[in-house]
């Protein structure tokens, strides 16, 4: 095991020198294509080319390829033993969806999806992981929690159900990265911390009786981390390039696969604490209860050159009793900072329903470099209480 992830650990790095060439090269490739946006949160808005992570999705893809014979050495060598198809079969079942996934995104930064299509996408991408799944596993029983025993027993199998919320954790994983963004190095930062947080658990439980599935985990999650690193060089405060939804997508689906594939779908969720909380706040809006613009992202105050939260506008009589009452409860909760307007015909305005116009609301105007750090800071907090929550308070819940 080790020296296979000692040669994973060689590739990812040379994986992460590769993509600090040749991003700078592309650039201008990218922009002449139009695959470009406005770093709307500058003075003077520059041209930065888009979809960059086609470029950190493809290398790690490379870096995985490469890799593929390694981890099954020691059976090309060794006929007696067998070759274990179904663990080859689930390695390229990974990919392919990965593969897939990145395909996708690329298409959505090409062409401008509409979010039903965003939607679809990652389901799509992860068929070929549940049949994987349904033919390997099919183990579609979950452990009840100890204080709800007493209702439903020990377990309860969810059959069908399972892939569903296994269909959708791909869904949520990608989409959740996608709209925790707006500030420079979000995107690709969030997904650096979540990646070191899963290699850090998959690293403790390498001493568990489930090892093997972590060390499949590793496999992936430390080219991930790497190339990912590279990207965020770039994307980084004053940023040189986007990611693109290209890259969340990529992102997104590589953590739901080790997630479902590596048996801890649970755990990695627990990594996902600040896109949750942004998810769950973002859905009056994302479901248009509340008008949604296209973009969210703060929005820069050209004489502090600061940023304070972006706003959405609104008549007071065109939103329904749903949408008057979630405007109502986020407000008393301090959630959003409403203007109602009583004026005939002048529009009434509220703070966006993002974590990032939350932060801005209760610290103040904030520089975008001094935002996306505390963002960070932020993550990794999290990802510390999530550790927490998985180890000494599991016991709480779980028989461990
Ligand atoms: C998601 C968010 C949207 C947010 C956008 C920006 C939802 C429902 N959608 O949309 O609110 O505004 O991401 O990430 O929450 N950009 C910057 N600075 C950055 C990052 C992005 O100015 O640091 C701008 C650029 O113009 C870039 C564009 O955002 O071209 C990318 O937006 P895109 O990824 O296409 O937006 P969505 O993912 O659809
Ligand atoms: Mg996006």
């Amino acid at each position: 095991m080790w020296p296979i992830l000692v040669v994973n650990i060689v590739l990812s790095v040379i994986g992460y020198s590769l993509i600090l060439n040749v991003v700078p090269k592309f650039k201008d490739m990218f922009v002449k294509a139009h695959l470009s946006g406005l770093d709307l949160n500058k003075k003077d808005k520059p041209e930065i080319p888009e979809a960059a992570g086609v470029i950190t999705s493809c290398i790690f893809l490379i870096v995985m390829f490469i890799f593929i014979p390694f981890p099954f050495s020691k059976h090309f060598f060794n006929k007696e033993w067998g070759f274990p198809h179904q663990e080859f079969v689930q390695f390229m079942a990974a990919l392919l969806s990965i593969c897939c996934m990145v395909l996708l995104g690329f298409a959505d930064d090409v062409l401008n999806l509409k979010w039903r299509h965003k939607l679809l996408l990652p389901t799509v991408a992860s068929l070929p992981l549940l049949m994987v799944y349904y033919t390997n596993f099919n183990s579609t029983t979950v452990i009840i929690p100890k204080p709800l025993r007493f209702v439903l027993g020990h377990d309860i199998d969810l059959s069908a159900l399972y892939y569903v919320y296994m269909g959708m954790l791909a869904v949520f994983c990608t989409n959740a990265i996608n709209i925790y963004a707006g500030v420079n190095g979000l995107e690709v930062g969030q997904s650096v911390v979540i990646a070191a947080s899963l290699i850090s658990f998959n690293v403790i439980e390498l001493n568990g009786d489930c090892w093997p599935n972590h060390v499949f985990s590793l496999y992936f999650m430390i080219p991930f981390f790497f190339t990912s690193l590279a990207l965020y060089q770039f994307n980084k405060y004053p940023a040189q390039v986007f990611v693109g939804d290209t890259f969340c997508y990529f992102s997104g689906m590589t953590i739901a696969v080790v997630a479902i594939l590596g048996h801890f779908s649970k755990t990695a969720l627990l990594f996902f604490i600040p896109q949750i909380a942004n998810f769950i706040f973002s859905l009056p809006q994302l479901f248009h209860i509340l008008p949604c613009p296209r973009h969210r992202l703060p929005r820069l105050n050209r004489e502090t050159g600061y940023l304070d939260p972006s706003v959405f506008q609104f008549k007071e009589s065109s939103l329904n009793a749903l949408g008057r009452l979630v405007l109502k409860i986020y407000r008393q909760l301090g959630l959003v900072q409403v203007e109602y307007n009583g004026k005939d015909g002048e529009l009434s305005q509220s703070t966006n329903c993002t974590l990032i116009n939350l932060a801005l609301k209760l610290a103040g105007p904030t520089h975008e470099k001094n935002l996306a750090m505390s963002l960070m800071v932020l993550q990794v907090i999290c990802s510390g209480l999530a550790f927490i929550i998985r180890y000494p308070l599991a016991s709480l819940f779980y028989d461990c």
